[in-house]
Parts: structure tokens; C-alpha cells; sequence
């Protein structure tokens, strides 16, 4: 056997302090983020060197599908909203579990992107074997090093948020996030589908996260008020649409897995279709609205839910000043580009499960 160094320290494994992994590790998102970028952004340009692809090599991917399971499949979702945005190719997003079953149609010229924190997930890894066994070149995106998956996988772009204890993920899917961005930008350019301001505009943008993370990690007092508001709650929902419908998922996965609350995300033009009568007086709404061109459209579906009585917590950028009007209580990120709102967004709802959980 050939020996291989792992570069976690052991102190990645200890609480240093915190009163749960889960809260140390959302603490840890921005240097989850910052280290998935660093070794891939040098003087503004994104190199990817272990995805082994040239330009003309990106250009010849007609489709991309990604596999995965749970919160990992929900960092997939944004993945496909963002490099459909980006770098205008058509993507698929799969859960592992109904992929491997479903003898899936997978073209030549297919990369399939399976995504995995521990790299040990059953039907991921299987989801993976399946689309090698069709001819497809698989791409882990992997936070264990030497896994299963890392190690199956054609190639491997690691995500580097360090060993993550809390079965709730939370730096691990950010880290998923960045990776999902970078490989978006990436395309683009190979495929010019995005001007050269436009690609510096967004490399600038994805080095500002850390930092505008920290900012709302900071702020997590109001949060805490808010949440112990709601440790009696039987049912939440929370709604979003394009980028932010994908956030709405995780946001409440998160929310459920931790506090036993049931609570469901639904794409809020897709409320009214049946969902809207589960809202009555006083249920809490998180609404997220984080999509400039979208905006209006969730102004009138919080609107839609105020009618039925619900109380809306709405999470918006900075810049929003009249979300005070329709909201019931307002919740502030900063500003970023669009595509890279998700990676916000998500810290307050984090927050919010992790204190509503404690607080029950
Ligand atoms: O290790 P994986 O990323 O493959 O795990 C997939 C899911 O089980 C995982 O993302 C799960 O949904 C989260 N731990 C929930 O917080």
C-alpha cells in the first residue's frame, strides 16, 4: 500500500469551543468557500486543472446530468440554474436513488456531475457505476479525500471544507455551492458564452463571498429572536422561485431534519395549485426573494399567502427597501450577483433551524 497524507488536522474534528459541530461548522463556511477558491482562482482567471478538460473539450459536452442525494442533490439544483445561466448548456439534475433505477438515457457527449460530501453515499456511488457502465465521463465533486466515489469517478474536484462531523450539512454544501460556480465560469468562458466584463464582474463577486458571509454570520442575534418565536411551530413552509425555489429546499430540509417541525418548500408559482390550503392563520411562511427580474412576482405571491392569514418572513438583498411593505418581518443579505445569491441565503436559514432546534 502506498501511504497518502490527508491534510486535516485533527482540531478540524473538535468542537474548539462551539456548543454543537453543526454551529462551529456553519462558522466555518467562509473559509469552507475561500479554500474551495483558492486553488482554482489565479489573477482572476478560473483554472480547474483536475477536470483534465480543454476548451474544445468543454465545448463538446452537449448535456450535463447531476446525480446526488439530499442536501447534495439540492447544491445540484442551484449547480443547474447556474451553469444553464452561465454557460447556456443543458442540465438535468437527478436524485442517485431514482437515477440508478430508471435505466437513464444518457447521449454521447453527456458529463454526468456526481455530488457527494462523503463520497460513501450508496446510491450515488451505484448512480455513478451506472452512467460508466453507459460510456459517460463522470465527474465527482467530493469532500472526503479518497473515498469511494472520489476514487470511482473518472475525475474528482474536491471541495475543501474539511472534515464535517455535524450530520446536518451546512460548510460542506456551501463548499458544493463554490465548486458549482467555479465549474459555471469555467464553461462559460470555454464556451464564450459570457463577455470578459461579465466573467470579471463574476470572479470578483465569488471572492467577495467569504467575507459577506461573515457579515451575516455576525448578525445571527435577530435570528435567534426570531426563531424562539417559533419553537411551537407544526408546520412551515418556504417559497422561492428560479435560484432561489433550490435554496427554498435546503432551507427547509435543514429546518425539519434538526427541529422535527414538518415543513414542506414549494416553487411559489406552484403554491396555488393545491398547497395553498394547508396555509391558515398564523402559519410561518419564509419567502425568498433574492432574484432582481423575479421580485414582483413573489411580492404578489406573499401577497397570495398574507390573504389565507400566513406570517411572512421574507429573505431579500440589502438593496430591497420596500420589502418592509409586504412582509411581515424582513431579513437582509447582502448584495452579490445573482447566480451567486443561493450562497447567502442560505446562512440565515441555517441560523434559523440550528436556534429554532435548540430552542425546542
Ligand atoms: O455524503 P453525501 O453528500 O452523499 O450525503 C447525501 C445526503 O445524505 C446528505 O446531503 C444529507 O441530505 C444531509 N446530511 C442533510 O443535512
Amino acid at each position: 500500500k502506498k501511504p497518502v497524507h490527508i491534510v486535516w488536522d485533527a482540531d478540524a474534528a473538535e468542537k474548539g469551543g462551539y456548543e454543537h459541530f453543526m454551529l462551529k461548522e456553519m462558522y466555518e463556511q467562509p473559509k469552507a468557500i475561500a479554500d474551495t477558491f483558492s486553488p482554482r482562482i489565479k489573477d482572476g482567471q478560473i483554472v480547474i486543472e483536475e477536470l483534465g478538460m480543454n476548451d474544445e473539450e468543454i465545448r463538446a459536452v452537449s448535456k450535463i446530468v447531476i446525480v446526488a442525494c439530499g442536501s447534495a442533490y439540492h447544491a445540484g439544483m442551484t449547480g443547474k440554474y447556474v451553469l444553464e445561466g452561465m454557460a447556456r448548456i443543458p442540465v438535468e439534475v437527478d436524485l442517485a436513488s431514482e437515477f440508478r433505477y430508471r435505466d437513464p438515457i444518457l447521449a454521447e457527449g453527456t458529463l454526468v456531475i456526481v455530488v457527494s460530501q462523503s463520497g460513501e453515499t450508496a446510491d450515488s456511488l451505484a448512480a455513478l457505476r451506472e452512467a460508466k457502465k453507459k460510456g459517460c465521463k463522470v465527474l465527482g465533486i467530493v469532500n472526503v479525500v479518497g473515498s469511494s466515489i472520489a476514487r470511482e469517478a473518472d475525475k474528482v474536484m474536491y471541495t475543501w471544507a474539511g472534515p464535517e462531523i455535524s450530520v446536518a450539512t451546512t460548510k460542506a454544501y456551501s463548499a458544493q455551492l463554490a465548486a458549482f460556480y467555479l465549474l459555471a465560469l469555467r464553461f462559460a468562458e470555454a464556451k464564450k458564452s459570457i463577455s470578459a466584463e461579465e466573467y470579471q464582474e463574476l470572479t470578483d463577486s465569488l471572492l467577495k463571498l467569504p467575507q459577506q458571509i461573515e457579515e451575516i454570520l455576525k448578525d445571527r442575534g435577530c435570528i435567534q429572536r426570531f426563531a424562539n418565536r417559533y419553537l411551537a411551530a407544526e408546520h412551515i413552509f418556504f417559497i422561492g422561485r428560479g435560484i432561489d425555489y433550490a435554496i427554498s429546499l435546503e432551507g427547509s430540509l435543514k429546518l425539519k431534519e434538526i427541529s422535527y417541525i414538518h415543513s414542506e418548500a414549494y416553487a411559489a408559482g406552484e403554491l396555488k395549485h393545491g398547497t395553498i390550503s394547508l396555509i391558515e392563520d398564523g402559519t410561518l411562511v419564509v419567502a425568498l426573494a433574492t432574484q432582481e427580474q423575479l421580485y414582483p412576482k413573489m411580492v404578489s405571491n406573499i401577497a397570495e399567502v398574507k390573504t389565507r392569514g400566513a406570517f411572512v418572513m421574507a429573505l431579500t438583498n440589502e438593496n430591497n427597501k420596500d420589502m418592509e411593505q409586504t412582509a411581515d418581518y424582513v431579513i437582509k443579505v447582502p448584495k452579490t450577483n445573482r447566480f451567486f445569491a443561493n450562497s447567502l441565503a442560505i446562512i440565515p436559514l441555517q441560523l434559523f433551524a440550528y436556534y429554532v432546534s435548540l430552542g425546542r
